[in-house]
């Protein structure tokens, strides 16, 4: 599976070291401090399946061991942590947006992902994510299923988050980077007659 994005160096040290507070070290749980994208693909089996479970602010409660293989990383640089300690640069905002707003509306999101392990190597993901309901109906945290994607699928995607980020790009602000990136896939979606999760499957 070939990367088909570029090398950004912009956000990679955002949330690295921020500062010292009473001699300690402050580092943020931001991703894109831990290692440069090296291009080189972090792979797992057709038949493996990356699980995470997250409190209702999406810090990780749960992670399988294919995840941990496949993210570098060790159980106790997980648990706590937020879930976007594998965020890749190259994911355009608009796609985490619609997840968020999805599973807070109770709803299933299936998409695609591209995420970053802790050495810098990537993996692309088919994800569903869905609320977990306490029994008061009250979301008491959300879990995340992924399956690996095919090289036809990863091929599709990537062209089209190519052209969501760069509509995001185009801005310097975060929200109008989210705006512009949201109304390029409402866009996307509108031509296509389609739902974001008939989008997906359809790929
Ligand atoms: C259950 C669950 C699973 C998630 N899985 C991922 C994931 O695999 N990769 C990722 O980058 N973000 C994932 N997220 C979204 C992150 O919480 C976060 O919104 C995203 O990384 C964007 O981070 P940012 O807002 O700091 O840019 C997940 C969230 C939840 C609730």
């Amino acid at each position: 599976m070939t990367q088909k994005f570029g090398l950004t160096r912009g956000n990679f040290f955002r949330g690295m070291i921020l500062g010292k507070r009473s001699g300690h070290v402050q580092v943020s749980d931001q991703p894109h401090g831990r290692s440069r994208p090296t291009g080189r693909e972090s792979a797992f089996a057709d038949n493996e399946i990356i699980v995470t479970k997250t409190d209702t602010a999406g810090r990780i409660r749960y992670a399988n061991p294919v995840f941990l293989r496949v993210s570098a990383l060790k159980l106790e640089e997980t648990l706590g942590r937020p879930h976007s300690i594998i965020r890749h640069p190259d994911m355009p905002r608009a796609i985490f947006r619609l997840m968020w707003d999805t599973i807070r509306d109770r709803q299933e999101f299936f998409g695609y992902i591209l995420n970053l392990a802790k050495n810098g190597d990537h993996y692309w993901v088919f994800a569903h994510v869905t609320a977990s309901f306490g029994r008061d109906g009250s979301i008491v945290g959300f879990h995340s299923n992924r399956r690996r994607p095919s090289t036809s699928q990863v091929s599709a995607i990537s062209s089209i988050y190519a052209d969501i980020l760069a509509a995001e790009r185009r801005h310097s602000s975060p929200s109008q980077a989210l705006a512009a990136g949201s109304e390029a896939l409402n866009e996307l979606l509108s031509k296509r007659r389609m739902r974001h999760d008939e989008f997906a499957f359809a790929i």
